[in-house]
């Protein structure tokens, strides 16, 4: 049996017999996959779930600064904390959608996520404990997420390239707000120097974790690659997010906790020591500072949302119901 698809650009070809080089075509030709086009079962699985963990990281994300809204220092600093907390909603929501045009439903990635079988990124794990904190994450957290995220506009999956444009944009101005918080602790007095101090003390080593483990040590990355879905290794992106924050450390004032931190002038790029990667994986496999009160916490905003989305489907019921009269009173007066 064949199975004709009509692609976004009205070319139609047999999905069977042609699918796999219609889309080795577009990967070749480094053109978007849409969601109507025939794609290797991998290719679909990889981006479900590399996009929903995206968009899990999003939402849980929302928690350790969602933590200081109502402890911000100024009506000001409330403010701009509780609109970046938003677009990070924003964003799991995007990604949410972006992930459900390969076929795999909500519902199914929330329990995926509730039931603890799908990941988010580790350094939702750390704890906040101050204020300078909301600083450290923006800057080092929102910063690594850009220098991951930028290139996932070019990413070979349509709607999730789409999708990361708009997210870059805002994570830029995530990266502006945290730099500014501590560009004013740090002209701040002496204990708010300090502050700033020990925070970024421990947020940069969680922050170069971000990017994953060495390459030798990450088994899908080269699959990934070929497929268009990454443009850069882990670590390559991990030493473009140190080039780019050593000079921004040197104008906040701050020192970056790493000895081994020394320009390279044959490489043409900052050397850094040897992270931790065993605190990575204690954190991946749930023994970070914050696992079990993340999901806790998740668990508990999702079932007291179970009305609004009770409400949600009443409505669109509803909404079905007038749809189809006003199609029938229409019927009958033409
Ligand atoms: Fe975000
Ligand atoms: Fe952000």
């Amino acid at each position: 049996m064949t199975q004709v698809i009509h692609d976004v650009r009205g070319v139609g070809y047999d999905a069977d017999a042609d699918g796999l080089a219609r889309f080795e075509q577009l990967i070749a030709a480094d053109d978007k996959v849409e969601p109507a086009d025939w794609m290797p079962d991998a290719y679909r699985r990889t981006l479900v779930r590399q996009i929903s963990q995206h968009a899990h990281s999003e939402i849980i994300g929302m928690q350790p600064e969602g933590n200081w809204i109502t402890r911000a220092p100024s009506l000001q600093r409330k403010a701009i904390l509780m609109a970046k907390v938003q677009d990070e909603a924003g964003h799991g929501l995007y990604l949410y959608s972006a992930a459900q045009t390969l076929g795999t439903a909500r519902d199914e990635m929330y329990d995926q996520l509730l039931t603890g079988r799908a990941k988010y990124s580790s350094i939702f794990n750390y704890l906040t404990p101050t204020w300078a904190d909301m600083g450290s994450i923006g800057w080092l957290v929102d910063g690594a997420a850009i220098c991951n995220q930028v290139p996932l506009c070019r990413a070979s999956y349509g709607p999730y390239a789409r999708a990361m444009i708009r997210i870059c944009k805002e994570e830029s101005f995530h990266q502006r707000q945290g730099f500014e918080i501590l560009l004013a602790l740090m002209n701040g007095t002496d204990a708010q120097r300090e502050m700033a101090q020990e925070s970024v003390n421990r947020w940069y080593a969680p922050a170069l974790m971000m990017f994953g483990p060495p390459d030798d040590e990450s088994p899908n990355s080269a699959r990934s690659m070929a497929w268009n879905i990454k443009r850069f290794s882990n670590d390559e992106l991990r030493q473009r997010f140190v080039d780019m924050i050593v000079p921004q450390a040197e104008i906040l004032g701050v020192t970056l906790p790493d000895p081994d931190l020394r320009w390279n002038e044959e490489r043409g790029h900052w050397d850094y020591g040897d992270l931790d990667w065993d605190e990575f994986h204690d954190v991946l496999a749930g023994r970070g500072q914050a696992n079990s009160i993340r999901i806790a916490k998740r668990r508990r905003a999702h079932d007291d949302g179970a009305w609004v989305r009770e409400a949600a489907r009443a409505y669109a019921e509803k909404q079905k119901a007038t749809d189809a009269a006003g199609r029938v009173r229409q019927a009958v007066a033409s």
